[in-house]
């Protein structure tokens, strides 16, 4: 039995890793995902079924064990179900601090049972416990303030000399760990001094951080939970649970340094940075000159009368909920013999892939979404290019004005276009809080009003034309 779970264990490591190889392509994620799924619950109920512990015993309290997964996964299934496309970052930052939750109440519990028996791999166990503890408590109470951030029910706070005050916590947090571990001091009162430090400090790490930055941090505070379940996994012996943890660590870095990379920011300047704070004065260009509006009528007839046009999609698309429109007025082009591309930039969105959910979910071809390096080139020849809801993803400050919070981020190159119509619903800033001096360019057309209201009378347009 004890090989056969083993196996069992191996086969979902597999899935895991199999999964998050196809996440990484939008047409095989969403069997990447079921595949991982399908791994999760094979060891979850392999656990439970066929785990025998040294005295050859099988888990007890199947009862509550079962009652547990049937709440969980009904919350679960109605919250994933009900959640708006634009909510997804606060969602995820929700599970993940579930996940944290976990992970400290398991070093909770064990830490209990360490006390009575006192095994003599002592120091070893009490590292991992303390590790998972305050790892997973960290992961927890960043996690609850970023869903709160983003939910726009906590605003960012910073007292003065915070980052100071929050280098000592950790400090003493790492300090009293290490006390505790080499037992020159011990004990429950100790133990959870430990776990209220680790509170204070993941509440107060997230506060001052802009709520604009939270996706990076979810991501950070989500390999954070990874860590912490490996550290269940080595308490336990439990390779699947070990190889997991690890897995969604390490994907969870790569993922912090991969946003951080394409925003052309530092993890340390998203961490003690206030970027995306709303001033809109960041920057030296000050943008001059004024801006050109078009009519739905003239801009139906640009676009029809095109041989290629390019749209590239940006936050404002989500937040319209404009994608199925979109993709209606892709393929009315289409009929209309004109080439139509979709230009996909890194961090277009607020959540990693999130042009390329929403663009999914509307069924447009997954041939027609363009990476930033290979679109770049076709942009001179380009007729139009329809951006819908972007701003900073084609800002040319990140090429040009070196004061400019986002300069050196790769951006979309779209002026190099015949000619570029903007759809958004006023001159706004996008998530850096910075002009767009493109929006001013003599090949730039304004549209204002709602990006989902404007594409619809774009289609309507031309149809009757
Ligand atoms: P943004 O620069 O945030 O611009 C979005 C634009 O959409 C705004 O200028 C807004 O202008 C417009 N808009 C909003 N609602 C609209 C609606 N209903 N209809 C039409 N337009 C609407 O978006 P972006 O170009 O996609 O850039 C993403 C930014 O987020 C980057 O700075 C990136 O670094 C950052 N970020 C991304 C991620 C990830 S992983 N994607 C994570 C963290 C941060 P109006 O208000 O005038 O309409």
């Amino acid at each position: 039995m004890e090989h056969l779970l083993e196996v069992i264990y191996l086969i979902a490591a597999v899935t895991f890793m199999l999964g998050l190889k196809m996440l990484s392509k939008p047409d095989t994620a969403r069997k990447g995902n079921s595949i991982a799924a399908f791994g999760m619950i094979l060891a979850i109920f392999a656990t439970i079924f066929i785990y025998r512990d040294a005295h050859g015993m099988h888990l007890k309290n199947l009862w509550w064990i079962f009652i547990a997964l049937i709440i969980g996964t009904v919350i679960g299934y109605l919250m994933a179900k009900r959640v708006q496309m634009t909510a997804m970052p606060q969602m995820v930052s929700f599970f993940n601090g579930m996940g944290g939750a976990c992970a400290a109440i398991i070093s909770i519990i064990e830490f209990g049972h360490l006390e009575y028996g006192m095994p003599e791999d002592f120091s070893s166990k009490i590292t991992i416990i303390l590790a998972g503890l305050v790892i997973g408590t960290v992961s927890f109470a960043g996690s609850m303030i970023a869903f709160g951030k983003l939910e726009g029910k906590i605003n960012d706070y910073c007292m003065p000399g915070q980052q100071f005050f929050n280098v000592g916590l950790l400090l003493a947090i790492f300090a009293a760990s290490i006390l505790f571990g080499t037992e020159i001091i011990g004990g429950s009162a100790w133990f959870y001094s430990i776990l209220g430090l680790s509170v204070l400090y993941g509440l107060l790490f997230v506060f001052p951080i802009g709520g604009a930055d939270m996706p990076v941090v979810i991501s950070l505070l989500n390999s954070f939970t990874g860590v912490a379940a490996a550290c269940g996994g080595f308490l336990y012996d439990n390779y699947v649970m070990l190889i997991g943890g690890i897995l969604v660590g390490s994907a969870g870095t790569i993922l912090t340094v991969a946003m951080c990379t394409a925003m052309n920011r530092s993890l340390l300047n998203v961490l003690v940075g206030n970027f995306g704070g709303g001033s809109a004065a960041a920057g030296s260009g000050s943008t001059q000159g004024s801006t050109k509006e078009i009519s739905l009528s003239d801009a139906s007839v640009l676009m029809k009368y095109s041989k290629k046009v390019v749209i590239v999609p940006g936050y404002g698309l989500a937040v319209a909920q404009a994608q199925h429109i979109c993709h209606e007025l892709e393929s009315i082009l289409e009929e209309e013999g004109v080439d139509v591309k979709y230009a996909i930039h890194p961090v277009a969105g607020r959540m990693p892939g999130h042009m390329n959910v929403l663009l999914a979910e509307s069924n447009v071809s997954y041939d027609q979404l363009i990476e930033m390096e290979e679109i770049n080139p076709e942009f001179n020849s380009t007729d139009v290019v329809l951006v819908v809801g972007a701003n900073d993803v084609v800002n040319p400050a990140a090429k040009t004005d070196p004061s400019s919070p986002i300069y050196g981020m790769p951006i979309l190159e779209v002026e190099d276009a015949k000619n570029i119509i903007i759809l958004k619903r006023s001159m706004k800033a996008g998530y850096a809080g910075i002009d767009n001096e493109l929006f001013y360019r003599p090949k730039t057309y304004m549209l204002f009003g709602d990006a989902k209201d404007s594409l619809t009378k774009l289609v309507t347009q031309i149809k009757a034309s």
